[in-house]
């Protein structure tokens, strides 16, 4: 990974609890954040006394590096978000300048915790498919805006396989938006589903609160114990 091709952006705590409709005993369960980039879940778990581990590749650089990426590509983010304004709903989040000001304030939480979790070992830098962990050592796995989004980056296989990983390590895994880049369901999600049915793995569609990108309103629930 190259830190000129990363574009460090992350979400809020409020938006990780209703992306995945997490409940308060949820909250005190062992948790993985997967591809949690600079978002502070992990920051505010952490502070409310739970137990998380994020792993991401780009954990891989310093904090001042995050920092000054973010800086960098923050404007050209602003800008894209302006341009594609009409594909997300405008009702929790009223507007551009306030989605900036929310996920800005999550990178500063987020960049303000990094050198403690780092020496901690709540951000491990590591990447799908292949996650440093023991079977089953989290009961709960959540992977936001990466599996699925990213369809036209990652096959098919890429994405069983980034699954059938989630699933080894977690008792329970949840995944949104089940959308990809361009809106539309992903094109790899039912094969998904057929092949975690094929490992004995159950899953389930379900509704989330979260109302952002339009059409993104549910989250794949995978139960693999
Ligand atoms: C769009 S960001 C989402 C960040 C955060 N989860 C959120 O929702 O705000 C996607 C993240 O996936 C990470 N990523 C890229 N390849 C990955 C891999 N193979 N395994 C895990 N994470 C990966 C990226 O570094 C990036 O931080």
């Amino acid at each position: 990974m190259k830190l000129d091709s990363v574009v460090p952006w992350g979400r809020s705590f409020q938006e990780y609890r209703s992306i995945f409709s997490l409940s308060e005993g949820d909250l005190q369960k062992k948790l993985l954040g997967c591809g949690d980039g600079p978002a502070c879940f992990n920051a505010e778990v952490t502070l409310r006394g739970g137990n998380v581990v994020s792993v991401d590749p780009v954990y891989q650089f310093s904090g001042d590096q995050i920092r000054s990426r973010i800086d960098e590509v923050y404007p050209q983010i602003m800008s894209q978000m302006e341009q594609n304004a009409e594909s997300y709903i405008w009702e929790s989040i009223k507007d551009v300048a306030e989605l900036g000001k929310v996920r800005m304030d999550a990178m500063q939480q987020f960049l303000s915790d990094y050198d403690a979790g780092l020496e901690a070992g709540r951000y491990t830098c590591a990447s799908l498919p292949y996650l440093p962990f023991d079977d089953q050592q989290f009961e709960l796995a959540l992977c936001s805006h990466f599996l699925f989004l990213y369809s036209e980056h990652f096959d098919l296989e890429q994405h069983i396989q980034g699954m059938r990983e989630l699933c080894r390590v977690a008792t329970e895994v949840r995944v949104y938006p089940l959308l990809s880049l361009d809106g539309k369901q992903s094109k790899h999600l039912s094969a998904v589903i057929e092949a975690l049915a094929g490992d004995g793995v159950r899953t389930s569609l379900q509704p989330v609160d979260y109302q952002f990108q339009k059409g993104a309103t549910e989250m794949l629930v995978a139960n693999p114990v």
